[in-house]
């Protein structure tokens, strides 16, 4: 009987034993297969583009073929400089550009001889919306919500941008914007990787809009100017300036 009890005690030890080694075990195979062996999708049998592979579906072992000589796939050929670029050949304005530093460090120019004043795309109500979702995500944390360059990573220490509502920006051609969101400007990186020439174009309609929503009392001279072709749009000129840019700001407009 004493015997019983202590071989029966011994036994439930061990399998509580048993039971700890086995969750320990399942813990360690959950732990290799998440871990460890792995299949992701990086590794998946794939070819590269124009890489050399052991693939035998073409002779060369090429993975693609080039592109027929002479020819531009389609979407690539950006003949429209004005759309892809901002600028236009300007044969009277071979100068060259002569930028500053100011105060801040930021860069300074006045004078944009090559960069286009009209958007060579329609400015509709679409397309300043989208402008604004764009501006949003990728401009905001550094320019803040109405552009007068305090965004949050401004306000945690990133160095501070200009405003866009002094005469300068004010007066700049809209491809001076475009110009600037393509290739980056001083400190400022270019976006033409992550954002498509047209959604550019749709961010400076916004930009366009944002100026206008801070300096209500310039709409109608705006109006009458070539400066700004977003001007000739219709918002009522009676807003608060010290309103934030409201949600969908100058977008009842959509003319050219
Ligand atoms: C990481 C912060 C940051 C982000 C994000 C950013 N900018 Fe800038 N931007 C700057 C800084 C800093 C400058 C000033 C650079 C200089 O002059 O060296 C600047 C300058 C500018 C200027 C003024 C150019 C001039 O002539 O003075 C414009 C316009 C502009 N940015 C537009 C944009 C737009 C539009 C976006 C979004 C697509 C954007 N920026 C995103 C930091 C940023």
């Amino acid at each position: 009987m004493y015997q019983n009890k202590v071989g029966g005690r011994l036994l439930a030890v061990g399998g509580r034993l048993r039971t700890i080694y086995c969750l320990l075990l399942t813990a360690a195979c959950l732990l290799a297969s998440g871990c460890g062996v792995r299949f992701d999708m990086q590794d998946q049998p794939r070819y590269k583009a124009y890489k050399k592979e052991d693939g035998t579906f073409f002779s060369d072992h090429r993975a693609s073929r080039d592109a027929p000589e002479g020819t531009v796939a389609r979407g690539f050929l950006k003949e429209n400089k004005a759309l892809y670029t901002g600028k236009i050949d300007n044969p009277n304005a071979n100068v060259q550009v002569e930028t500053t530093t100011n105060a801040a460090g930021n860069t300074i120019v006045t004078s944009f001889p090559n960069a286009i004043d009209e958007f060579p795309v329609p400015v509709t109500k679409e397309l300043v919306d989208r402008g604004q979702e764009r501006y949003n995500i990728y401009c905001i944390v550094c320019h803040g919500p109405v552009g007068a360059g305090d965004g949050m990573i401004v306000r945690r220490g990133f160095g501070a941008p200009p405003t866009y509502h002094d005469d300068r920006l004010r007066n700049a051609p809209v491809g001076h914007f475009f110009d600037v969101i393509s290739n980056g400007w001083g400190k400022m990186n270019g976006y033409s990787a992550q954002i498509s020439a047209n959604d550019r174009w749709a961010i400076v309609s916004y930009i366009r809009a944002l100026q206008m929503s801070q300096n209500p009392e310039e709409i109608s001279k705006l109006n009458g100017s070539s400066t700004s072709s977003a001007a000739n749009t219709s918002t009522p000129a009676a807003r608060n300036p010290n309103t934030p840019a409201p949600a969908n700001a100058n977008t009842t407009g959509g003319r050219r």
